[in-house]
């Protein structure tokens, strides 16, 4: 049977969680697809935000995880990409209620702010939760009306 595809990135602080929750992937039972970095050098957050980003709309991911230090840069970075709904997550009711309620389709986690148990909890909760649906569903819509004359009508 065919593994789902889970996009990984993450800059040098986000490092170290990466490698753990592609290890986290792979027992539970996905495919990481590693978008780098590889090691502990120095490099630039967006473009790893970027890469998760294309990874998903380009439909070679079915969902992100992205870290760096904070999780702020990278998400933000990703946030960018029309379609994209990154979420930062702290802990396990953050993950699931960003699937359920916003139907995100990358999780965003801060290395330096949440220990790895932690990441892994939201890992799980994140790839455990469908979307609601409902109520949820043109409330997300309007996340990309934002960008034009729609939102404020
Ligand atoms: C890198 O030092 C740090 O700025 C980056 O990982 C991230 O926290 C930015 O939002």
């Amino acid at each position: 049977m065919t593994k789902t595809v889970i996009a990984l990135a993450a800059d040098h602080a986000g490092f170290p969680l990466k490698e753990v929750l592609g290890d986290e992937l792979r027992v539970l039972g996905y495919e990481p697809l590693d978008l780098g970095t590889h090691g502990l050098d120095s490099v630039d957050y967006p473009d790893f935000g970027h890469a998760a980003a294309l990874a998903v709309l380009e439909g070679r991911a079915a969902l992100g995880v992205i870290c760096c230090g904070t999780g702020i840069g990278i998400s933000m970075a990703a946030n960018k990409h029309r379609g994209i709904r990154a979420a930062l997550c702290h802990d396990a009711t953050t993950a699931r209620l960003a699937r359920e309620h916003n139907d995100a389709n990358i999780l965003a986690l801060g290395a330096r702010i949440v220990g790895t148990e932690v990441a892994r909890d939201c890992l799980r909760a994140f790839l455990a939760t469908p979307f609601g649906g409902g109520r949820h569903e043109s409330r997300v819509a309007k996340i990309d009306h934002v960008r034009t004359k729609e939102a404020v009508r």
